[in-house]
């Protein structure tokens, strides 16, 4: 019989990587989509004959509920939450509800319906915010930064708490920044990358950004979601760091991708002090030794293979469907 898996976040950059892959090693995949008044699933559009999508939200433990009780999963993999750090300052009390206490409730539905389901958290390496020591592992003590940080240390702690007070096999993956063509557009990688494209079209003629000396270890959302499926594939529940080793600022990610099309960043971007965060984090970088050396996992794609990637996909995008263009936040 097929394994069933719940994502939550299936319509967000991770959740549409981990369907495919969930998909590839014969799941039955089950997506959490919110309500709304427009649907926008254009990132698992190419799935959508292959999973099946409920409604239910994170802030409501009820909806959870429902949903365990129907699919009755073997897996849980929550990827929902509010993911973009300068949202967190302008709405944290909604960014507590959602990254922090909507792991709560998960995590409480799950011992309601089938403790026995297995529950991956979707941890993040922001909670390391002002860093203690570098590089940063599974030991190094959280220090977050933004409300989106201190929501995810909640979060992080109570998977740590169930696992430990229910003897659930709670998972919590420590994940450094991944991007891919499927980021969302007001992310840094992202949105460099799209703007690199629409300059080079003629559909922009500048590029607008806040701290560019801030680093970041940044990896392939594709080799990420591997990590996710194989911590819920051991004999014991644990954490991991996962991240490529290799840090990079903001500054050197622009010049590979200006580069990448025959441009000089300097002719183009403009530093607006509008993007600046009111607490920033200025240096992550993962030490991901135990996945490598429990699960077996590495990333695959290095920096340079991310940039040309998200380029050539937002060139392509922009040049064959104007119609498709977007503001950038
Ligand atoms: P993303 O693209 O922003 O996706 C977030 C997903 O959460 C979307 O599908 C969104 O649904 C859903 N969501 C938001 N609020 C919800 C709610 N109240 N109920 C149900 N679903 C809700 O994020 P991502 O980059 O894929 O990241 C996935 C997870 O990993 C997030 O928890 C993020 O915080 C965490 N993380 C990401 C990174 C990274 O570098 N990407 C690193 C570490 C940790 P809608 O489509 O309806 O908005
Ligand atoms: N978004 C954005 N826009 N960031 C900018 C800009 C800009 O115009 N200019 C400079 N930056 C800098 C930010 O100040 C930050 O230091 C860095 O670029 C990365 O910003 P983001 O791409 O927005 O990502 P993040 O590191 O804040 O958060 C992402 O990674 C976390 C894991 O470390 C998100 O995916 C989080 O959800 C995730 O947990």
């Amino acid at each position: 019989m097929k394994k069933k898996a719940i994502v939550t976040g299936i319509t967000g950059q991770d959740g549409s990587y981990l369907a495919e892959w969930l998909l590839e090693k014969d799941y039955e995949v089950h997506g959490v989509s919110r309500h709304a008044s427009v649907a926008r699933h254009d990132r698992i559009e190419h799935l959508q004959d292959r999973i099946t999508l409920h409604s239910a939200d994170l802030l409501d433990e009820g909806s959870l509920i429902s949903l365990l009780e129907q699919v009755q999963p073997d897996e849980f993999y929550n990827l929902a939450a509010m993911s973009f750090v300068p949202v967190s300052w302008r709405q944290p009390t909604f960014t507590a509800e959602v990254t922090g206490t909507g792991v709560l409730r998960c995590l409480e539905a799950i011992r309601r319906v089938n403790p026995q389901i297995r529950f991956y958290q979707a941890s993040s390496s922001e909670m390391f915010g002002k860093v203690v020591e570098t590089p940063q592992s599974e030991t190094t003590p959280f220090y977050p930064r933004s409300p989106y940080a201190v929501a995810k240390v909640y979060g992080h702690w109570i998977t740590v708490n169930y696992r430990e007070s229910y003897d659930m096999f709670a998972c919590s993956g420590i994940l450094f920044n991944h991007e891919s063509p499927r980021r969302g557009l007001e992310f840094v990688t992202r949105k460099i990358t799209d703007g690199v494209a629409r300059i080079k079209l003629g559909l922009q003629d500048e590029l607008r950004l806040g701290n560019l000396k801030a680093k970041r270890d940044w990896g392939f959302a594709g080799d990420y979601v591997k990590a996710m499926w194989l911590m819920l594939q051991q004999d014991q529940p644990d954490d991991y760091v996962i991240g490529t080793g290799v840090t990079k600022s903001v500054e050197e990610f622009v010049d590979l991708a200006f580069s990448h099309v025959g441009l000089n960043w300097q002719d183009y971007v403009v530093v607006d002090p509008k993007f600046y965060r009111p607490a920033e984090v200025n240096l992550l970088l993962g030490d991901a030794s135990k996945a490598q050396e429990k699960l077996g996992w590495q990333a695959e794609t290095d920096l340079g293979g991310l940039v040309r990637m998200m380029v050539d996909a937002d060139m392509a995008r922009l040049s064959t469907s104007p119609a498709k263009l977007r503001l950038v936040a």
